[in-house]
């Protein structure tokens, strides 16, 4: 599979999930799902969400400020609540909230996701097969009949179909596969229909084997995904809007994530929940300024890089140029004098904090192909107070030591 470079370039994502749970500021979906409130009693939220103030080009502005080269909106989540108009459940009658999202995200340069759960949880044709503390299965005995599914398939490619052929999405962003096989849903046939329609298009893993990207939640991994990958995260604790959830973390939380997520060659996709009328809650909007005041310095070191060192190089997370010549490490704590890289063979031939000052360093120790270890001196001075950057440029494309390998 061929990856479009746009992806991994990007680096950094909104996600936005926005839906009639916004109204109560409940969760999405798994709130009627997990029993907390009745489906009759979910569902009664179409008619208290007005996106009265639903202003999507100040969406963009703000997500452009964050940094971020792509968003992806909740086109229909597990609910099966549409923001285009569409057969079945929709919100958007007055306007076409999907279709002004779209515009305004590319007006502002940025690549336009589309999030859309597979199963749904409202279709009279789909039969959830939820298990243990689910209440809520329907058909209610949880039985699939063949025909109905069918009928299901049907619906749910045309609605593809459809977000295709009207918005063009330069991703997919799929979720809410996990109650079928990859058979079942013939995600093989899906693909390959998508990929007809659109042959740049990208989709996301959740595809069961059949998607371009892993899409790791809520957590950086430990052990690497081998191809691209992205992380979702929450700002708070939830992914919609929930008033009672003050559970924020800190610009330089954000900041640090996300340098370790690009460092193992990762995006972040980093998520807000806009309330019902279409605003973006306060303590939301400023983390992404936040965030996005420290990436403009230091966007060298972050758009167009790759995959930096494997772990044991430096005691942080690196970045690489594309043309392999210069090595960005992002320091989160304060160094005890010198910060030390590790396992480098090319000669440094200079280092300096991104855009500032030129840094003391040395090289001591190693012996023949064994490089010795390369000591930057730093003090509070050059210190960001989010992460700081050095820039690290070798007198070539980089080469590793990586193991002894005489006895
Ligand atoms: C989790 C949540 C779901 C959300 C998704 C985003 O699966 O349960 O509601 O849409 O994460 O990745």
């Amino acid at each position: 599979m061929t990856m479009q470079p746009w992806f991994p370039d990007a680096k950094l994502g909104i996600f936005v999930h926005w839906g009639i749970y916004a109204v109560n500021g409940i969760a999405e979906s798994w709130s009627f799902f997990n029993g907390q409130i009745s489906h009759d009693d979910y569902l009664k939220q179409l008619d208290g969400f007005t996106a009265a103030r639903y202003d999507p080009v100040q969406w963009a502005e703000l997500f452009a400020e964050a940094g971020a080269r792509y968003a992806v909106l909740t086109a229909k989540h597990h609910d099966g609540v549409a923001l285009w108009p569409t057969e079945g459940l929709t919100v958007a009658r007055e306007r076409d909230l999907l279709g002004e999202y779209v515009r305004a995200v590319r007006a502002k340069g940025l690549k336009a996701g589309v999030y859309f759960s597979h199963l749904d949880w409202t279709h009279p044709d789909y039969a959830s097969i939820g298990t243990g503390d689910n209440r809520f299965a329907h058909p209610p005995e949880g039985q699939q009949d063949p025909a109905r599914w069918e009928r299901f398939l049907a619906f749910h490619r045309r609605q593809l179909a459809e977000l295709q052929t009207r918005y063009a999405p330069d991703l997919l962003w799929f979720d809410g596969d996990w109650e079928r096989d990859a058979e079942t849903w013939r995600m093989a046939e899906l693909r390959a229909e998508l990929l007809a329609r659109q042959p740049s298009v990208i989709v996301n893993g959740r595809m069961q084997g059949h998607g371009d990207y892993a899409t790791p939640e809520q957590g950086v991994p430990i052990e690497l995904p081998p191809g691209p990958w992205e992380l979702c995260l929450t700002i708070n604790d939830s992914w919609g809007w929930q008033p009672q959830d003050d559970n924020h973390k800190s610009v330089r939380q954000l900041v640090r994530v996300f340098a370790e997520t690009i460092g193992g060659g990762g995006n972040l996709l980093l998520d807000v929940g806009p309330r019902e009328d279409g605003t973006i809650p306060p303590e939301q909007a400023e983390r992404l300024r936040g965030l996005g005041a420290w990436i403009r310095p230091h966007a060298e070191a972050i758009y167009a890089t790759t995959r930096g060192l494997p772990p044991g190089h430096f005691n942080g997370a690196t970045t690489l140029s594309a043309d392999r010549t210069t090595l960005y490490l992002f320091v989160f704590d304060r160094p005890n004098e010198f910060v030390v890289l590790r396992g480098v063979r090319n000669r440094v031939t200079g280092v300096r904090t991104l855009g500032g000052t030129a840094l003391r360093h040395e090289r001591f120790g190693g012996l023949g192909e064994v490089p010795g270890w390369e000591y930057i001196h730093l003090s509070d001075e050059h210190l960001d107070p989010l992460c700081t950057v050095l820039e690290v440029t070798l007198d070539g494309e980089l080469e590793l030591y990586r193991a002894h390998t005489r006895d």
